[in-house]
């Protein structure tokens, strides 16, 4: 089954571009590529999601482009520069990299200070976030006596500090109640928005990725397989998909018949499944339907979750 995988990012958007990335990792005295001549951009001002199963390579990706671990070869930039580093803020997966000791405020001090602003900023900055995700009541106690999604609360607050340029963040949504989940879409669609952050996230909840994201990029087995605009995606997704069953096989001219009406795939188990143009009216489309060997139809909607199944076996 074939979808359109060929709209690439633009390149035109100024931020941080990643070309031929590789990664190998010397397993069993053998070097195996984790990462295969990835290619992307981090737009300024947009919300990129990093899609992908378990041990696809997004994490390793995320390092390295932090800087945490070197890539075996690659040309990452920001705006043409290669020394961007002091211009990203980061979460990485589930390390709530915070001071337990410490409570928000003090981590905020110290975090600041790491990225050179002056005390009253630091916290400043801290807390005006803290109070956008409302725990501004907690700012004085020991973060390890804060909740987990509190603490990873706190996390995210002391990675935008300094307004980084380009933020990553890998799950930060894990293990958040719905509130604080929205709470952070909400905030991330604001931060990318009005100052312009790139913001580029990991999420195994497909559904924030639709919310949220204005591009995805879906890596499998350490490959880039699919990216696209998210609004093109959610084009495809407002398209009505019907699944058919025949009594047997069609013809070839009853294919062209079907194919007249949008895009055609045969799925695993023989079964049609046509996605209709926006043009098409559906009663057209029935009365069609009805002239073929039919012996059932069901609509079915096609979302991000449904495309990232069909992408990712
Ligand atoms: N230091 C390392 N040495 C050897 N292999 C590694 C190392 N770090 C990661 N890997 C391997 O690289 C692959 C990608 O791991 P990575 O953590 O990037 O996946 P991921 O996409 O973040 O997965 P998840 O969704 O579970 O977080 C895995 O097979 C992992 O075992
Ligand atoms: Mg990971």
């Amino acid at each position: 089954m074939t979808l359109d995988n060929t709209a690439e990012l633009s390149n035109e958007e100024s931020g941080l571009s990643v070309k031929n990335l590789n990664k190998s990792f010397k397993a069993k005295k053998q070097q195996k590529a984790i990462l295969k001549d990835l290619n992307f951009m981090i737009p300024e001002g947009q919300i990129t999601a990093f899609l992908g199963p378990n041990g696809a390579g997004k994490t390793t990706t995320i390092k390295i482009l932090l800087g945490l671990i070197k890539p075996s070869s690659g040309d990452i930039r920001y705006k043409g520069n290669e020394k961007y580093l002091k211009y990203t803020g980061a979460v990485l997966e589930g390390s709530r990299n915070i001071y337990w000791r410490l409570s928000a405020v003090e981590n905020f001090e110290y975090f600041g200070a790491l990225k050179g602003l002056n005390r009253k900023k630091s916290i400043d900055n801290g807390l005006y976030f803290l109070k956008l995700f409302d725990l501004y009541d907690k700012k004085d106690i020991d973060t390890r006596s804060l909740s987990r999604g509190q603490q990873q609360i706190v996390a995210i607050c002391c990675a935008l500090l300094n307004y980084p340029k380009i933020l990553f963040l890998d799950e930060p949504t894990l293990g958040l109640d719905l509130k604080a989940s929205e709470k952070i879409q909400l905030i991330l669609k604001e931060l990318s928005q009005k100052n312009k952050m790139g913001i580029f996230l990991t999420t195994h909840e497909i559904k924030i990725a639709q919310n949220i994201s204005d591009h995805v990029i879906f890596l499998d087995k350490g490959s880039i397989i699919y990216k696209n605009k998210t609004s093109q995606i959610k084009d495809k997704a407002e398209r009505t998909e019907y699944l058919l069953d025949f009594k047997r096989p069609l013809s070839n001219t009853e294919l062209k018949t079907i194919r007249s009406f949008g895009q055609l795939a045969v799925d695993e188990n023989k079964k049609y499944l046509i996605s209709l143009d926006h043009q098409v009216s559906f009663q057209t489309f029935l009365m069609a339907v009805s002239r073929l060997p039919v012996c059932a139809m069901q609509q079915k909607s096609l979302d991000l979750e449904s495309l990232f199944k069909r992408y990712i076996k």
